[in-house]
């Protein structure tokens, strides 16, 4: 197998459960270089996601990679948690005794430290987005010109089929800070590749497989089991079934953007079409627009992911936990 390219990433999180995977998925690639992560509010208030980046790192004995904190609010000022699901620390509520304190955070805003370091390696760098898009909305209205010089951009949010996860048409990410998102995905004008809900449902491994995956012994499988145990009262009930797309299994939505930013082979297919927000709307706010007709007469296109490798995805995963 050929080697892969040295990727330069920078990750901006949430950090509930799936983003605490991507991360370890990233930090488990050896074409990866972490530049930083970037801390937003949405899963859980912003403390608790630095906290919880912080207990990742410490899991996979990586507490050199520096964190920053962001935005604790989306543009509006409002506040949108998963607590239901992530559980009220945003990693299911496990106590962790080893948990590192705030101190190892980095001084310096996470917004400026993004444009700096996009314009130290100008060109070069993935940026790898898994919460609400508020840290990057900033950025860009900061400085016009940080898109072009990104490399490129992988979002899980949206839905390309207006199916939503926490609303009837928002999913999550999207619909916590919808402004950001619009100002998102018409401004960053760099090749940009969106992992959307209904995208994550489809790669949805089997439960066997995830079984089998967090029972392998390893600290950090242990960890990934432990932290998961109170969302999956929800994943595998009946309930969210249902609001799932196509059937049961186990997702971990922040993870697809992840794989395709680490090896961008894992993505088979997309739909290459503009891309918009709705802002406002009774039942939209929040809803990812697809132009499929060019109605929008948008220049840029962004590649809707709508195929993974999935025997090279879970090559991915099972290294996350080695
Ligand atoms: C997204 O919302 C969050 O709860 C997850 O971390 C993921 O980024 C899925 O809609
Ligand atoms: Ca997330």
């Amino acid at each position: 197998m050929a080697a892969l390219e040295t990727k330069q990433l920078i990750i901006d999180v949430d950090c509930g459960t799936d983003d605490a995977q991507a991360i370890m998925m990233a930090l488990a690639a050896p074409n990866v270089s972490v530049l930083a992560i970037t801390c937003v509010g949405g899963n859980t208030p912003l403390e608790n996601v630095c906290k919880n980046v912080l207990r990742v790192l410490n899991v996979c004995n990586r507490l050199d990679v520096p964190v920053y904190r962001g935005v604790s609010t989306s543009i509006l000022g409002d506040r949108l948690h998963a607590s239901d699901f992530h559980g009220e620390d945003g990693l299911g509520d496990v106590p962790d005794p080893n948990a590192p304190g705030l101190e190892y955070m980095q001084q310096g805003h996470a917004v400026d430290i993004m444009i700096k370091l996009v314009t130290e390696y100008e060109g070069q760098v993935s940026l790898v987005a898994t919460g609400p898009l508020t840290n990057l909305a900033m950025a860009v209205r900061m400085d016009p010109s940080f898109p072009s010089k990104l490399k490129n951009l992988f979002i899980m949010g949206g839905n390309m089929e207006s199916r939503g996860n926490t609303t009837a048409c928002g999913e999550f990410n999207f619909l916590a800070d919808p402004e950001g998102a619009y100002v998102v995905l018409n401004d960053f004008h760099c090749p940009t590749y969106i992992a959307t809900w209904e995208h994550t449902c489809r790669c949805k491994l089997p439960w066997e497989w995830y079984d089998e995956w967090v029972n392998s012994g390893t600290e950090k499988a242990d960890f990934i089991k432990s932290i998961y145990a109170h969302s999956l009262q929800y994943s595998r009930s009946e309930k969210e079934v249902k609001g799932m797309v196509s059937g049961s299994g186990f997702v971990s939505c922040d993870s697809y953007a992840m794989a395709a930013a680490i090896d961008e082979s894992t993505v088979t297919s997309f739909i290459e079409c503009a891309v918009s927000v709705e802002t406002s709307g009774k039942y939209t706010r929040g809803m990812m627009v697809m132009d499929m007709i060019d109605f929008l007469n948008k220049q840029n296109k962004a590649f809707v992911l709508n195929g993974c490798d999935m025997e090279k995805f879970k090559m991915l995963m099972l290294a996350a936990l080695q």
